[in-house]
């Protein structure tokens, strides 16, 4: 599968690979990644270097399309990626993580926005999906500001690390323009 480079009007998504070490490893230090990720604690450099190699697997086997978002200056912003795509069923799931010093100025919708685009355009799958604990106000709030449609809720699902919680379901379809 072939890696772009997403260019948006402030930020850009570059195909994730092993330069972002030092950043991705840091995410793993903020309380709310390990609360609302699948990062696990204690979250080790092996740990980040593992996560970014199944990334640039995934591109290579189609499977998973991951990006650093990156301000147009070069910046490291956080992580957006479809973390599953189901070639055959034309359908992915979408995740996210923005740095802490860099949330709440729209990094996450517009990021969003532009994985979102090319994910029901040139990937050309028929539905992307995100899902987020109910507890996630934040990542709530940058589903609904991206125009993905909440479907409902699945109750005490499986997290991480004998973890349940309820889990919201929010998409987005082509059709919904
Ligand atoms: C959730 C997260 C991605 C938000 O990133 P961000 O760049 O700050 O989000 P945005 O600035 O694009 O915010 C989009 C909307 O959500 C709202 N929002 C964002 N964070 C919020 C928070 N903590 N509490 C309440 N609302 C929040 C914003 O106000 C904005 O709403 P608006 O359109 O009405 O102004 C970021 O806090 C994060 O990385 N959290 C930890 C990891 C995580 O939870 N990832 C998602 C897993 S499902």
């Amino acid at each position: 599968m072939d890696a772009p480079i997403l260019e948006g009007d402030d930020i850009r998504l570059m195909p994730l690979d092993l330069d972002v070490l030092d950043e991705m490893h840091a995410l793993g230090a903020d309380p709310d990644v390990l609360r609302f990720t699948y990062v696990s604690a204690p979250f080790t450099r092996d740990d980040a270097t593992a996560w970014i190699q199944r990334y640039i697997d995934g591109w290579a086997e189609g499977t998973r399309a991951g990006f650093s978002i990156q301000s147009t200056d070069g910046e490291f912003l956080g992580f957006m990626a479809v973390i599953s795509i189901e070639s055959d069923a034309r359908q992915g799931e979408i995740g996210y993580i923005v740095a802490p010093e860099a949330r709440g100025r729209g990094v996450a919708s517009a990021a969003l926005k532009l994985i979102t685009d090319w994910s029901l355009g040139d990937l050309g799958l028929e539905r992307v999906e995100l899902r987020m604990s109910s507890e996630n106000t934040g990542s709530a709030g940058v589903a609904k500001r991206s125009g993905f449609t909440f479907e409902g809720t699945l109750r005490s699902l499986h997290f991480k690390e004998g973890r349940r919680g309820d889990t919201a379901v929010y998409s987005r379809l082509p059709s919904d323009g």
